[in-house]
């Protein structure tokens, strides 16, 4: 059996819709392909900055268990963001907001149907969960492969991006 997980339900609702609702998720991200390469190049910032704040808005309104098409909406925001912000980053300040700016790409790839779908078909069989990475002791046997991706240690004094939400993540745990 193979089983993920990671504190972030943001990440983990995304994959959760990848595994489960891919098709629809690829029509949202169709639509937003064919918007963002419509907008004019120097308005899409305004357009960057209009999804975000609809994604931070909606974020107490999330039921993040439901199969419904507000959590497909979510899902596509996030790729969204991921796809178009500035060096992929995902930050979120001290509200749990997500605040990375908008990057610079001339032909960014915001829908990748071809990808999303292999993507799914490998999800079927793994059990996907919104846990501390401290849940996964209980099925690790002496048979098991353990992979961990922790946050990025910061490279000097300057750079001390390490956090991605609102808790951190530390050399103790
Ligand atoms: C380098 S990123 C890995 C991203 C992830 N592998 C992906 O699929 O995009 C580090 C991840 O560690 C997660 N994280 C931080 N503290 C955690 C904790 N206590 N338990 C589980 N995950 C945690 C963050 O939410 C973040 O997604």
């Amino acid at each position: 059996m193979a089983y993920i997980s990671d504190i972030n339900p943001d990440l983990i609702l995304t994959y959760t819709v990848i595994q489960q609702q891919a098709d629809t998720l690829c029509d949202f991200l169709e639509r937003s392909q064919k918007k963002y390469d419509n907008t004019d190049p120097h308005d899409r910032n305004y357009l960057f900055l209009s999804i975000r704040n609809q994604f931070n808005a909606q974020q107490f309104e999330i039921n993040y268990n439901q199969r419904s098409e507000n959590r497909v909406l979510r899902a596509a925001q996030l790729i969204f963001l991921n796809k178009i912000c500035f060096n992929g980053l995902y930050r979120l300040n001290s509200k749990g907001e997500f605040n990375v700016p908008h990057g610079k790409y001339s032909h960014p790839k915001i829908a990748d149907p071809e990808n999303i779908t292999a993507v799914s078909t490998f999800l079927q069989n793994v059990e996907i969960k919104h846990a501390d990475y401290t849940d996964c002791l209980n099925k690790v046997t002496s048979n098991s492969f353990v992979y961990f991706d922790p946050p990025y240690k910061p490279l000097g004094k300057t750079a001390n991006f390490t956090t991605y939400t609102e808790t951190e993540l530390t050399d103790r745990e």
